[in-house]
Order: C-alpha cells, then sequence, then structure tokens
C-alpha cells in the first residue's frame, strides 16, 4: 500500500531543463509508484509579485503539460491547480497569523528577492508567502517535500509552526520530513561544470539543455560541453568535472552505472562518448517533446486539473476543519 505522502508544488515558471528533469522531476516520476503523490501548479504563489494575467494562465496550462510529459501520471499522482482548491488561501491566512515576523524576516528568499525588489517597495506577498507554502505542505498530512536546497528554510518553517500550533491548540497538524535530497548529483552546466544547470543560465545558453530545446540544438550543446585533457571517460568531480557531469546525465537517464561506462569507453576518445550522450539526450527530448504535443490540449488539461481538484480537495477540508476548530473557529 502507499503510505507515506509526497507532495511538491512548481511554480509556473516554463522551461523546464535536462537539470530539473534529471535532478527532480525524474526522481518524482519514479516515487509516485509508491507514495501518495500531490503535485500542484503554485499559481497562487507566482502572483507574491505582479504578473499579467493572460501570461499567468498560459504559464500554469504549459507546466502542467510539461510535467505530464515528463511521466507525472495524474492516475498516480493528484495533479492540480493550487488556486482551485481554495483550502490553501484560508490556511496560509491563519498561518500567517501564527508566526512572527522575525520568522520570516530570517528567510534567505525573502531577503535575497526582496533586494531585487526594493526600488519601489518590496510586497507582502513576498514576506508572507512562506506560510501559504507551510499551508500547501500541512492540508495534505505530507510527510516527504522533496525540494531543492533553496526551498529547505521553508520547509523548516513548517516543522516549527506545526509544531508550536499543535502544543498551543492540541494535535492538528501531520508533522512533515524536513528535506529528502533528490538522489545522486546535481546536473551541472556544460559550459561552467562548477554551476548547476539554470534556468537562467545568463547568455547564450550554450550550457543549459531545455527540454523543448530543438534536438539539434540539444546535440550540438552536448558536443561542445567542456571537457578537460585528461583524455579518459572517468568519474572525478574534482579533476573532470566536465565530464562527470556528462556520466552523470548519461547514467541518470540509462541507469548504466559509472563503472560500465568507465569500461565502455576505455580507450575511445572523449567526440564519441559525447556522441552517445547526444543520442541519449535526443532520444529523451524527442519523447518528452511527442508527449508535451499529446497534453499540450486545454480541454484536456482542464479536465486533470478538475479532477485532481476534486481529489485533493476533501483531504484539505479534513485539515482546515481541525484546524479552524482547534482555534475555536466555526
Ligand atoms: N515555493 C516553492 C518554489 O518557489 C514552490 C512551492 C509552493 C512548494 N508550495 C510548495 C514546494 C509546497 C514544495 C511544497 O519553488
Amino acid at each position: 500500500m502507499k503510505e507515506k505522502v509526497m507532495l511538491t508544488g512548481v511554480r509556473p515558471s516554463g522551461n523546464l531543463t535536462l537539470g530539473n528533469y534529471l535532478g527532480a522531476i525524474k526522481n518524482f516520476v519514479d516515487r509516485q509508484e509508491t507514495h501518495k503523490s500531490y503535485i500542484f501548479i503554485a499559481d497562487l504563489h507566482a502572483i507574491t509579485s505582479p504578473k499579467d494575467p493572460q501570461k499567468l494562465k498560459e504559464a500554469v496550462y504549459n507546466c502542467v503539460a510539461m510535467y505530464l510529459a515528463c511521466g507525472i501520471d495524474p492516475s498516480k499522482t493528484i495533479v492540480f491547480r493550487q488556486s482551485d482548491v481554495l483550502e490553501h488561501g484560508t490556511l496560509g491566512f491563519i498561518m500567517t497569523f501564527q508566526t512572527k515576523m522575525g520568522e520570516l524576516n530570517r528567510m534567505t528568499q525573502f531577503k535575497y528577492k526582496s533586494q531585487a525588489q526594493s526600488k519601489d517597495g518590496v510586497d507582502t506577498g513576498l514576506f508572507v508567502y512562506p506560510t501559504l507554502m507551510v499551508a500547501d505542505i500541512l492540508l495534505y498530512n505530507t510527510s516527504i517535500v522533496p525540494v531543492g536546497r533553496d526551498q529547505q528554510q521553508h520547509v523548516e518553517l513548517t516543522r516549527d509552526l506545526a509544531e508550536r500550533f499543535n502544543k498551543r491548540y492540541g494535535e492538528t497538524f501531520f508533522m512533515p520530513d524536513v528535506y529528502i535530497a533528490p538522489v545522486g548529483n546535481k546536473i551541472l552546466n556544460l559550459q561552467n561544470p562548477l554551476e548547476k544547470m539554470n534556468k537562467s543560465d545568463n547568455g547564450d545558453n550554450k550550457g543549459t539543455i531545455f527540454l523543448m530545446d530543438d534536438i539539434e540544438v540539444a546535440k550540438k550543446k552536448i558536443m561542445s560541453a567542456k571537457t578537460d585533457s585528461l583524455g579518459k571517460v572517468h568519474f572525478d568531480e574534482e579533476n573532470q568535472p566536465g565530464i562527470s557531469n556528462l556520466m552523470s546525465i548519461l547514467s541518470k537517464i540509462t541507469n548504466e552505472d559509472f563503472e560500465s561506462i568507465e569500461k565502455r569507453f576505455e580507450g575511445r576518445g572523449y567526440g564519441e562518448f559525447k556522441r552517445e550522450v547526444a543520442e541519449v539526450v535526443a532520444k529523451l527530448l524527442t519523447e518528452i517533446q511527442a508527449n508535451f504535443n499529446k497534453y499540450n490540449n486545454k480541454n484536456l488539461l482542464d479536465e486533470i486539473l478538475a479532477n485532481g481538484a476534486k481529489k485533493a480537495q476533501p483531504t484539505a477540508r479534513d485539515t482546515l476543519k481541525r484546524a479552524t476548530k482547534a482555534l475555536g473557529l466555526n
């Protein structure tokens, strides 16, 4: 039986990369077999800074289609849009009232993002959005929140607030785990293998493969990835970060271990190795893009989202009810 609840929220920011896929999405896809899984598009979070409404709507559809294309299966994972389940807003509001200003002030994401906004004033949304994330997590009795390091502090805040609430008002919320590190290593920038492969690879994007990249362009990016002059396909992140990164990409896609890759490429050049990585990546992107085209249909997506919200809502309603009851509300 699927026991532990896994949940993640995704900002509708679009343009997913091979790094997002191999570092996070694929993991989620694998675990949807063994966990009760929820994935939602965090459109309420998206309005922490002003957005063009039409673009936001489109971005939500695009994001859902992309995740489905990557293998999130709506018959195994509850896929929904945050704003469709009104309990998020209500519990978010309640949790905001349980939070100290100091706790929110400490959030490094706030410090970092508010600096960028400070010219014309900082939106309070940016300040309080971690408490909405707290509500997102607590609503579904979540135990596992697979997030990146930048979000870890918010999951810790969730635990702090859940504990405080439970102490003050009686057992109400389930305690989530702080952070489950994604298995294996991060995928790095192909041109600068000391940095993460990033959505906002400023400049020419040569180091970042986007899942929607033209197949030939993606292959070229692999072929021109930075390597070294040692001339052997060997996993050594310190001395051969570029080659090690390509090995990680290959291994994560094909499940072949490093030892076997090293053996197969003994005495062969980097050119041949890169060609194989390029082929494997090309095949993956071709599949994802074909799936994307299949899912990129508003009627179909509306149906999937409506279904997901219907499945998510009862649990959210129960949790909110427990919380309002504990507080002496209705
Ligand atoms: N704040 C997360 C981000 O910016 C997205 C998010 C919202 C989330 N709610 C969540 C992630 C709940 C995990 C769990 O990426």
